[in-house]
């Protein structure tokens, strides 16, 4: 779906959205790597199809969450979590239209979104993320025009936040034992 990515980007996992942002009855629009994608919950779960309708080409994310289907705002055309057309209002339904499908899963209090066709494995994360014991918080960042080396080597600096960005974590008075976990 995204040749320009580098494979590891392209085939990995995503976090798009806060768990508790979706709401019950209420699809959402987000984008990945520049695709729009509605997001919505089932019983089984969240789902997400590309945020644009196969009739019409209309954002679905601003339709309603029929049951475990996604109804789209302008026509109504149901899709389920495939993608599949469940009903044409007015129409007996021939079309085939299908809706684009896209994987998620949800961990750790996010929803993770994977655009390719044949997804890599979602990784083992450190078991320390799930600790409640620990300092976490999940903070989306505007976004930046950076270099992918750049914005990693940012990421893994552990030590910069306490003077850089005091409000978010504890300031730089106060000092906890440095650990390193393993990935
Ligand atoms: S544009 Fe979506 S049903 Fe017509």
């Amino acid at each position: 779906m995204n040749d320009a990515w580098p494979i590891a980007i392209a085939r990995g996992w995503h976090p798009v959205a806060y768990e508790k942002e979706l709401r019950p009855g209420r699809p959402l629009g987000v984008r990945l790597m520049g695709t729009p994608i509605a997001l919505f919950r089932t019983g089984a779960g969240p789902a997400a199809l590309i945020d644009r309708c196969p009739h019409r080409n209309v954002p679905l994310s601003g339709g309603k969450v029929c049951g475990d289907a996604l109804a789209c705002p302008y026509h109504g055309w149901v899709f389920d979590a495939s993608g599949r057309c469940l009903a044409v209002p007015g129409a007996r339904d021939e079309t085939g239209a299908r809706a684009t499908c896209v994987a998620v899963t949800r961990r750790h209090g996010l929803i993770w979104a994977n655009l390719a066709d044949e997804p890599l494995p979602f990784p083992d994360l450190p078991a320390e993320i799930a600790d409640p014991a620990l300092d976490g918080f999940w903070r989306p960042l505007a976004p930046r025009m950076a270099r992918p080396l750049d914005a990693l080597e940012n990421h893994l600096d552990p030590m910069h936040p306490h003077f850089l960005h005091r409000h978010l974590v504890r300031g730089a008075d106060s000092e906890v034992i440095a650990r390193t976990i393993p990935i």
